[in-house]
C-alpha cells in the first residue's frame, strides 16, 4: 500500500488531496500546522501530523515519523493581494518563507528516502497566475514562478534516481480559505480603486469560471499515479482556460 504525505490538510484543496487519496486505499499522513484528526473521515490508513513547513525541526521530525513514504504533496501555502508599492516587506518574506522554501525544505527533507530507494514523485502546488501576469499578487506570483523553475530543474536532476516531479497549477477557487487568509494592503488606495475593480470584478462575477476542490485532487492524484503525465497539469475550468491561452 502506497504512502502519500500532504502539507497544508487543515483545509480546502489539501484536505480534500487527503480525503481523495484516503477513499483509493492509500495510507494518508496529513499534516497540519495544528492538527485536527475530526475534519477527516476516520480510518486506520490516515495519520495526522504537526507541520510547519517554515520550521525546520517540524520538518524532520514530520517526514522522520512519516516515513517511509512514497509521494509527498507541497500544498501548503497562502497569497497575498496588493499593489507592489504597499506589500509589507514581511508579507513577501512570509511568501516566500511558506510558498517556495517551505516547498524546497520539505523536499530536501525527503530526498534521501526517494533517492536510495530509486522511487518517488513530488507534487508541487503553484497557481495558474504563474501562467500569465496579472497585476495586484506580484509577490504572490513570484512566489509560485519561483516553485516552477526550482521544480523543472529538479526533475532534471532526479531523472537518474526515477524520483518523479509534477507541478499542479489550480485556478482561482472560492471553496478554500485562500481569500480569508490572504493578506491585503494599499488596495483600498484611490491611485489603485480603477484597477482593483478591473482585476478582481471579473474573478468574483458569478459567471466566471472557478477551481473546485475536486479537480485539484484529480489533477494530484493523475500526478502522483501516472508515470505519463504533463510536468504541468492545469486543475480547474479557469486554469485549463488560461493554460490554452499561454500555450
Ligand atoms: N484557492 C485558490 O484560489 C488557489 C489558487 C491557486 C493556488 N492555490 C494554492 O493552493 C494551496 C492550498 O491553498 P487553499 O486554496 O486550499 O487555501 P487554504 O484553505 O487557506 O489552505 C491553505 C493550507 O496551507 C496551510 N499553511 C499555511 N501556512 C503553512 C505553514 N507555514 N506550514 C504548514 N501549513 C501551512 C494552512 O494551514 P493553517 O490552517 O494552519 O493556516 C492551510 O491548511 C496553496 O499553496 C495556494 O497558494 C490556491
Amino acid at each position: 500500500m502506497k504512502t502519500v504525505l500532504i502539507t497544508g490538510c487543515s483545509s480546502g484543496f489539501g484536505l480534500e488531496i487527503a480525503r481523495y487519496f484516503l477513499a483509493r486505499d492509500w495510507q494518508v499522513v496529513a499534516t497540519m500546522r495544528t492538527p485536527q484528526a475530526d475534519v477527516l473521515p476516520p480510518s486506520s490508513r490516515l495519520r495526522v501530523l504537526a507541520l510547519d513547513v517554515t520550521n525546520p525541526e517540524s520538518i524532520r521530525q514530520a517526514v522522520e515519523a512519516a516515513a517511509p513514504i512514497d509521494v509527498l504533496v507541497n500544498n501548503a501555502g497562502f497569497g497575498a493581494a496588493s499593489p507592489v508599492e504597499f506589500v509589507p516587506i514581511s508579507t513577501v518574506r512570509g511568501l516566500f518563507e511558506t510558498n517556495t522554501i517551505g516547498t524546497i525544505a520539505m523536499t530536501q527533507a525527503v530526498l534521501p528516502q526517494f533517492r536510495q530507494r530509486r522511487a518517488g514523485v513530488i507534487v508541487n502546488v503553484t497557481s495558474s497566475l504563474t501562467l500569465k501576469p496579472m497585476p495586484l499578487n506580484a509577490a504572490y506570483r513570484a512566489s509560485k514562478a519561483a516553485v516552477h523553475a526550482f521544480t523543472e530543474s529538479l526533475a532534471l536532476e532526479l531523472e537518474p534516481f526515477r524520483v518523479r516531479v509534477r507541478l499542479v497549477l489550480p485556478g482561482s477557487s472560492p471553496e478554500t480559505r485562500f481569500r480569508e487568509s490572504a493578506r491585503m494592503d494599499g488596495l483600498d488606495h484611490e491611485a489603485y480603486a480603477d484597477l482593483v475593480k478591473k482585476t478582481f470584478a471579473p474573478l468574483r462575477a458569478a459567471s466566471a469560471a472557478i477551481t473546485h476542490l475536486q479537480d485539484v485532487a484529480e489533477a494530484v492524484w493523475r500526478a502522483a499515479t501516472d508515470p505519463s503525465s504533463p510536468m504541468c497539469i492545469p486543475a480547474g475550468a479557469d486554469a485549463e482556460a488560461w493554460a490554452a491561452e499561454a500555450a
